[in-house]
């Protein structure tokens, strides 16, 4: 007994003298996106109606609401965690600490710009005043060019990038009918995404991550829409999602060759996701269908948290946590096959490979 305690200890100590020599690449990570990336953006913007900063939300995990749209940690939490370091403020939180003096400068482990309920075309959900992905980027903008964030940092980093679901979505509402067919749409989606891609690389960015959306049509909130169907995922809204993300894909394949020393990787979260509907036991869910947290049909017609919701017991069985957006476990599996999975779920490289490509691979000497 006594022995093997000794051995275990030996063990430990060496593997933590391992993770000091062979610690990753990326000291820093900046995320770009909606809801599934908000970190509490939308908390720290007062005109702001899209929120998350009320309980049950953060529950499992933080114990409190921190303005994460789910009942724990999100993906870029999970990356941070698995680099090795410390999870990023949301950029508003960050802003308001050195404007009201409690810090001198922005963190040097990243920054998330994410704003819940926006999208790529810049007027999806405007009037619930969310920052969609131009002034995302407007923002990072301003403090590289203000030399508010080192630029061989910048350099190093990983850029992470989910957008388009609210877009999607919208498109489906019964009012305010689109004025453009669904292809149309989607390519006008991909011009924007194709034009904060030309962006990033101008400011540094080397590190690009750019993940697909889920099956939007498989979310509960679905039951709002007056055309969809409650007993299985909404067809015709995963077409356009599965067309996005193969524009997508394009684009990502493009970046080597159109913006020489970055290295980009394309994220197939909606075939990770749909790999968990297909055999939920295996990946320990009980529910793949319904919300843990909300109430009506599909527990989809009532945000969790607000008056008359209802919770269930064990929110990492479920798929989903609330009306739009997965489980804590639902993006630890995620991040996982992300991180260190094989092609199905990520590619060419996996993040724990792009984590790990050295400076000079990346020219930059
Ligand atoms: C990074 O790659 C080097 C070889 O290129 C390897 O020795 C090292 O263990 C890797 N580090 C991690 C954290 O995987
Ligand atoms: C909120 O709106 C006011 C008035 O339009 C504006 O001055 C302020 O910058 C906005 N705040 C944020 C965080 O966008
Ligand atoms: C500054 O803002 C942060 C974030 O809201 C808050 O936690 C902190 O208490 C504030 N500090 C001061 C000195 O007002
Ligand atoms: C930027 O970061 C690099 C290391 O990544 C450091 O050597 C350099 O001094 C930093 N520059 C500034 C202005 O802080």
């Amino acid at each position: 007994m006594k022995r093997v305690f000794l051995i275990l200890l030996i063990c430990s100590s060496l593997s933590s003298i391992v993770n000091l020599v062979s610690a990753y690449n990326v000291p820093a990570i900046f995320t770009f996106g909606d809801s599934i990336f908000d970190a509490g953006n939308n908390h720290f913007n007062n005109n702001c109606t899209a929120q998350a900063d009320f309980p049950p939300y953060g529950s499992s995990f933080f114990h409190r609401p921190t303005g994460r749209f789910t009942n724990g940690r999100i993906v870029a939490d999970f990356i941070s965690q698995f680099i090795g370091i410390d999870l990023q403020k949301p950029y508003l939180q960050a802003r308001l600490e050195i404007l009201n003096g409690s810090q001198r400068d922005y963190p040097s482990n990243g920054i998330n710009f994410a704003s819940a309920g926006s999208g790529v075309i810049p007027e999806t959900n405007h009037d619930l005043g969310v920052t969609p992905i131009q002034e995302q980027l407007q923002q990072f903008q301003v403090l590289v060019e203000q030399n508010q964030i080192n630029k061989s940092l910048v350099q190093k980093s990983l850029f992470l990038f989910e957008s388009g679901s609210n877009d999607i979505f919208n498109y489906f509402l019964p009012f305010d009918p689109p004025k453009l067919n669904p292809k149309d749409y989607v390519q006008a989606m991909l011009t924007e995404v194709a034009s904060y891609i030309d962006q990033i690389y101008k400011l540094g960015a080397r590190r690009i991550a750019l993940f697909s959306l889920g099956p939007v049509g498989c979310v509960p909130a679905r039951a709002l829409l007056p055309g969809a169907p409650v007993d299985r995922c909404y067809e015709k809204m995963n077409v356009m999602v599965q067309n996005y993300n193969n524009g997508l894909e394009s684009l990502v394949k493009d970046i080597p060759i159109k913006h020489p020393g970055a290295v980009a990787v394309f994220g197939a979260v909606y075939d990770i996701v749909q790999r968990f509907r297909t055999i939920p036991i295996r990946y320990g869910f009980s529910d793949v269908t319904n919300a843990c947290c909300g109430d009506g049909t599909l527990g989809g017609l009532m945000q969790c948290g607000k008056e008359g919701y209802k919770m269930c017991p064990n929110p990492n069985a479920f798929l989903f946590w609330d009306y739009f957006h997965p489980s804590e476990h639902t993006y630890k599996l995620i991040s996982k096959a992300l991180w260190a999975g094989k092609n199905f779920g990520i590619r060419p490289i996996n993040l724990k490979t792009l984590a790990n490509i050295t400076s000079s691979i990346m020219g930059e000497g």
